[in-house]
């Protein structure tokens, strides 16, 4: 019995091996994800739009993240390896400091190793406080769905100047906090290689191109079962797959032999 640990992420990316995520929300997958060999679960808030049919990640509560991430720790329990967890914090349940440390103290009794937030320099003092109590964050940058409206819609973050300075220096800031990880969705590859090679924490990227540590992608996106738009960097790999492990293994091959993102995936 084995279990991923942060320690073996970090090793991973110094010696250059990608590194695989997928997002899970019960324990079935999250056992199928493991015995097909997925590095990290993220019970992202993404269940919001794919589990519970609701247009943006806002309506998900710390209740329900918590019911999630309970599901997906008793399917990793069962597993012969161990992906790493990261559970989401929802919308609203880490506007200031005092939420955010005791939301995820819930979610990291509830079964969570690491805690995502989106945002940047707003959240350093929280992260501080998190990381000082031994409470590991990931963060999340570029695109960040919580924060759609603002944004101005589902769209590519970082492709001016300014915009890409300040996405960096969050990232710089993030890992100076205590982050020890790093989201980055929808931007540039350059951006994302930059942002990559400038950490020493392992980068996830999402739609961010080949060259980040890791690569994570939501489930039913890459099973090709969820309804509506298909995202420029998602791959279907249900179409070269006879069954839903099968597809995820071709899911990591392709993550770990630099297959996947393509091209045609990057923006
Ligand atoms: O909620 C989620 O699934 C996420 C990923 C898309 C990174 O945050």
């Amino acid at each position: 019995m084995t279990a991923v640990t942060l320690n073996h992420l970090q090793r991973m990316k110094a010696s250059g091996e990608k590194a695989t995520c997928l997002t899970a929300y019960d324990a079935t997958f999250a056992h199928v994800a493991a015995a097909a060999g997925v590095d990290m679960l993220l019970v992202g808030d993404s269940l919001g739009m794919v589990i519970q049919g609701h247009g943006t990640t806002v309506p998900v509560s710390m209740e329900d993240m918590l019911y999630h991430v309970r599901a997906v720790r008793s399917g990793v329990d069962m597993a012969e390896r161990k992906p790493w967890i990261i559970g989401d914090m929802p919308f609203m349940s880490y506007a200031t400091p005092t939420q955010l440390l005791s939301n995820a103290a819930r979610l990291i009794q509830a079964g969570a190793q690491m805690v995502k937030v989106e945002g940047g320099a707003w959240l350093l003092d929280g992260i501080r406080q998190l990381s000082d109590r031994g409470i590991t964050v990931c963060g999340h940058l570029g695109l960040t769905p919580q924060s759609v409206d603002a944004l101005g819609g589902y769209r590519v973050q970082g492709k001016q100047d300014e915009d890409a300075r300040r996405i960096l220096k969050d990232a710089e800031d993030l890992q100076e906090a205590g982050a020890r990880m790093l989201v980055l969705e929808c931007v540039p590859r350059a951006l994302a290689k930059t942002i990559t090679e400038r950490l020493q924490i392992p980068v996830i990227g999402i739609g961010a191109g080949p060259d980040t540590d890791a690569q994570v992608l939501v489930l039913h996106d890459m099973l090709g079962i969820t309804p509506g738009f298909k995202a420029r960097f998602v791959k279907n790999f249900m179409h070269e797959a006879s069954s839903i492990p099968e597809a995820i293994e071709a899911y990591v091959a392709a993550v770990k032999n630099g297959a996947f993102p393509a091209d045609e995936h990057c923006f």
